[in-house]
């Protein structure tokens, strides 16, 4: 028997020497900054799968239940025979779990970690042996366009962007906006019904969300400091991991979760040439984790293209998944 082999479009381009110099550049400002993307190679994707799993960590959970309490609300608003386009698929596992109320006709899934991706739709593939299984490996954090074969397979179906996880909190709200309009745009190019299915993290207290990046485990350390391990492959640069230490607060007046490394003691870092001094406790800052209100959120959703908004959330209200659609 033959097995079928799913289609995988590899167009992330990788711009070693920009991202070199955008990584020299941020670590040299006087608030030394990490671009988020350097977290996810593939121990990283692990690392961040781990994550998902540990008891401090509530937001997968709490999307999990949002999918499981209300499937039947959730799934009628799907429009059947689409096209899903699963942004940051990762694992795939939240798609297949949803793949047992609704079953797309095609399964188009978007990530950076290509290697990761690809292994995981392989199985996806050996498992769903009608679908019509896609891997893209793009950033899509800065262009959603697909290959024109692509674009030509899915315009005659109505077409279904997820985006789950919170990944969006990654983003500042400006350029969140900026993203929802594109993900507006993608919706329009499909038949109607389509749309898209979204997760993000709600406002609450500090200390639980404090928590959720900083567990007693350390995986969440070991995520954040693996971003040197990163740097250090890219840069040929000498960060020493034992002199680092996670940490993360909750920035109310942001309404955001940031997460830094800092540093343990005064050090010296070269970086390609340039040398980067630390004082001791100076931070590097890695990443933002952005919390909404739900009114915040939905009207976002409504400025950004979107006609129409629908949302749930979990027993606790700590996550909201929503639902953003053009009729
Ligand atoms: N999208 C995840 C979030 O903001 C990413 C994440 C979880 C993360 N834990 C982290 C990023 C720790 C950096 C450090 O919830």
């Amino acid at each position: 028997m033959q097995v079928k082999q799913p289609l995988f479009f590899d167009t992330h381009q990788e711009n070693k020497d920009a991202d070199i110099q955008e990584l020299i550049q941020g670590l040299l400002c006087p608030q030394a900054t990490l671009s988020p993307k350097y977290f996810y190679d593939e121990l990283g994707s692990v690392l961040f799968d781990a994550i998902t799993l540990l008891p401090e960590y509530y937001p997968t959970r709490a999307e999990l239940e949002i999918f499981v309490d209300q499937a039947n609300e959730i799934h009628a608003q799907f429009p059947k025979q689409a096209t899903w386009v699963d942004l940051g698929a990762g694992n795939c596992q939240k798609a297949v779990m949803l793949f047992t109320h609704t079953m797309p006709a095609s399964y188009v899934a978007v990530d950076i970690s290509t290697k990761y991706l690809s292994n995981n739709l392989k199985d996806l593939q050996a498992k769903y042996s009608e679908l019509n299984v896609v891997g893209l490996g793009i950033d899509f954090s800065s262009s959603l366009t697909f290959p024109e074969t692509l674009k030509e397979q899915m315009a005659g179906q109505p077409l279904l962007a997820l985006y789950l996880g919170s990944s969006l909190g990654n983003f500042h709200p400006t350029e969140a906006f900026y993203f929802l309009q594109r993900l507006a745009d993608l919706c329009k190019t499909g038949q109607p019904g389509s749309g898209l299915i979204i997760g993000i993290d709600l406002v609450k207290d500090s200390q639980t969300l404090e928590r959720a990046y900083a567990d007693e485990l350390g995986v969440t350390a070991a995520f954040n400091l693996n971003v040197l391990r990163r740097v250090n492959s890219l840069l040929s640069s000498d960060f020493d991991l034992r002199d680092w230490q996670h940490f993360a607060r909750f920035n109310a007046q942001e309404s955001r979760v940031e997460m830094h490394l800092i540093a343990k003691r005064n050090l010296v870092v070269n970086l390609q040439g340039h040398q980067r001094a630390f004082k001791k406790d100076e931070s590097i800052h890695t990443e933002n984790s952005y919390k909404w209100s739900i009114k915040n959120f939905s009207d976002q959703l409504l400025k950004s293209g979107f006609t129409s908004v629908k949302h749930w959330t979990d027993s606790k209200s700590h996550f909201g998944l929503f639902w953003a659609s053009l009729h």
